[in-house]
């Protein structure tokens, strides 16, 4: 079993990611921390013990850093809905009452997991701004020896095929963040990154049909993913499920062709969160830039069925 830290700002598309992996006996998930982003880290993690509770499954959850000042944006709001669960009212449930989720210093606790274990025994798997995982990096460096590697939704590779989804120039996660973005990019950790022009793609996308497929399975996994997709598909007829990509570059790798880079964010400016590609096969970075599409759709729903 792969252990593994999230890193979620849940968000739709980082719920069924979620639910995904909680679904997954490949992961031993050791915690889930949080991030403002589509919701604020509080939200965030409110989010996370909700799923959890759904699926009556226990994990650790620790709200992590929320950025000063933070307001979310219209974008996470239209996207995600109010609650950032598709507004699909999911209740707060049980497993949240006494649950410590609230830590004076949630990155000494994230350090303090990670170093629990062996040399590269713990994968990050990250979909949302780089904050936690930044300061992580900068606070405790030793935590990178025990990091085998970063799995991350995030940026945007190839800019001439597919524009920004806040600006022209820039993906969300990249963007909110751009200089946690710049920090972890730019250190020499192992990173599998899936960007926009790949997670974006309509073929891969939940469309009425698949939102029926996934329905007919008839799982509690695959009835909370369709109750919480629900509302987006109907707004935008289809919803691109950007995070279940880093989650199925981890568990299905031979599904992606990757290309090795040296990645370099834009902290500021007009270009904040763009993102500068160096395509050198000694570069730290394996960026996927495409994908079985069929092969996707398989992983997907099966990840629904009953464990
Ligand atoms: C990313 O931003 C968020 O809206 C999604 O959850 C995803 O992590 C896509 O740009
Ligand atoms: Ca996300």
């Amino acid at each position: 079993m792969v252990k593994v830290i999230l890193d979620m700002d849940p968000g739709v598309d980082d719920a069924i990611a979620l639910i995904l992996a909680l679904n997954s006996p490949e992961i031993e998930i050791l915690a889930l921390s949080t991030v403002s982003g589509n919701v604020s880290a509080m939200m965030g993690a409110v989010n996370a013990l909700k799923i959890c509770n759904a699926l009556g499954k226990g994990i650790r959850v620790i709200k992590g850093l929320s950025r000063k000042g933070y307001r979310r944006s219209r974008h996470a709001v239209e996207v995600h809905g109010r609650d950032g669960l598709g507004d699909a009212g999911i209740a707060e449930g049980v497993v949240r009452t006494g649950y410590r989720y609230r830590y004076r210093d949630p990155i000494r606790e994230i350090a303090s997991i990670i170093t629990s274990y062996k040399s590269k025994e713990v994968t990050l798997l990250c979909t949302a701004p780089l904050t936690n995982i930044a300061s992580l990096l900068e606070e405790y460096p030793d935590v990178k020896r025990h990091i085998d590697k970063v799995f991350i939704m995030g940026g945007a590779y190839n800019l001439g095929a597919a524009e920004g989804n806040v600006t022209r120039y820039a993906e969300f996660n990249f963007y909110t963040d751009a200089r946690a973005a710049d920090k972890v990019m730019g250190s020499d950790l192992s990173i599998v990154a899936s960007g926009l022009e790949l997670t974006s793609r309509r073929d891969c996308s939940i469309d009425h049909s698949m939102l029926e497929r996934i329905k007919t399975i008839g799982s509690k996994p695959a009835l909370l993913a369709a109750r919480i997709l629900s509302n987006p598909v109907a707004r935008y007829s289809y919803f691109n499920i950007h995070d279940v990509f880093a989650l199925a570059s981890l568990l299905k790798p031979e599904m992606f062709a990757v290309r090795r880079a040296r990645v370099r964010v834009e902290s500021a400016g007009k270009m904040r969160g763009m993102c500068i590609t160096e395509y050198r096969t000694d570069g730290n970075v394996s960026i996927c830039y495409d994908v079985d599409a069929q092969k996707f759709i398989d992983f997907l729903l099966d990840g629904f069925l009953d464990e």
